[in-house]
């Protein structure tokens, strides 16, 4: 796909340039300072875009002027409003001016994902980040054939290596269980308790969801291969390591 993407000189998106040109994505960075991007990976991009990704003009000018079919949002800090709302506005717009939506990954937290055999979420029980409520509340707004997003759910993500082109030679989605709407494997432990059950349940595994930034980095590059026809379409996606001998 022809992708463009926010927030290209942080942690998370300077990886993601990485993973995206590996998978032979067209590659289209916005960033506010373009000499803050990974050393090497300039030339390798199909253009550079300067701008604010808290403004829906700034990054509807940059997503129509190349011509790109997909926006990943890695930019600022994902549960705040700007950013969301400034995205997700750019890509309603395209996607109605073109007749034809926009695929589109945005950055929430672990919180957000669903207890399963439960009606609450994580962050129900762990008030870490509650501003991510704000991002799925503006997400589930939006008419289903509106916008094709996804929201990736990862816990704390850590470097392997700095951030490179290429990536790290073992990153990789393979490296990655992945589930929509609930974390991947969860244990039901302790759930059965009355009143403490679900903050035992949680406090007993949600660290363990940890993950790589270069391994999600891929994941979203690779799914983006199945453009509109992903299966994460429309979905929370929570992720977890698998086990990795090396790390
Ligand atoms: N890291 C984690 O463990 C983790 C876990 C769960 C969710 N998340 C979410 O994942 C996303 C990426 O995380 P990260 O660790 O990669 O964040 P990061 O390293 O702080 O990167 C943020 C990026 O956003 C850019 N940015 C900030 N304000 C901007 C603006 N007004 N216009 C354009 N670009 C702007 C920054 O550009 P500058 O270089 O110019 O400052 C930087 O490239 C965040 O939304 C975060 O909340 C992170």
């Amino acid at each position: 796909m022809r992708v463009l993407v926010l927030g290209a000189t942080g942690n998370l998106g300077s990886r993601v340039l990485s993973a995206l040109l590996q998978r032979g994505h067209v590659v289209f960075a916005f960033v506010r300072d373009p000499s803050k991007l990974p050393p090497g990976i300039q030339p390798l991009l199909s253009g550079v875009e300067q701008g604010d990704a808290r403004k829906a003009s700034d990054i509807k000018s940059a997503a129509v002027h190349n011509g790109c079919d997909a926006i990943v949002n890695t930019a600022g800090y994902a549960a705040m409003a700007p950013w969301v709302d400034a995205v997700i506005c750019a890509s309603l717009e395209i996607g109605r001016e073109r007749g034809t939506p926009l695929r589109v990954w945005i950055l929430g937290g672990q919180g957000l994902l669903d207890i399963p055999t439960t009606e609450y979420r994580i962050v129900d029980y762990m008030h870490i980040f509650p501003e991510h409520r704000h991002t799925w509340d503006k997400l589930r707004a939006v008419p289903q054939s509106a916008i094709n997003w996804s929201i990736l759910c990862p816990g704390v993500m850590h470097a392997l290596s700095r951030a490179t082109y290429p990536l790290a030679t073992d990153a990789s989605a393979e490296n990655l269980q992945v589930a929509s709407n609930v974390p991947p494997n969860w244990s039901l432990k302790f759930l059965c308790i009355p009143v403490l059950g679900g903050y035992l349940n949680i406090m007993n595994q949600a660290s363990a969801y940890g993950t790589s930034l270069e391994d999600n980095a891929d994941f979203i590059a690779k799914d983006l291969l199945d453009g509109h026809q992903s299966k994460l379409i429309g979905e929370k996606v929570g992720v977890k390591q698998r086990r990795h001998s090396s790390r």
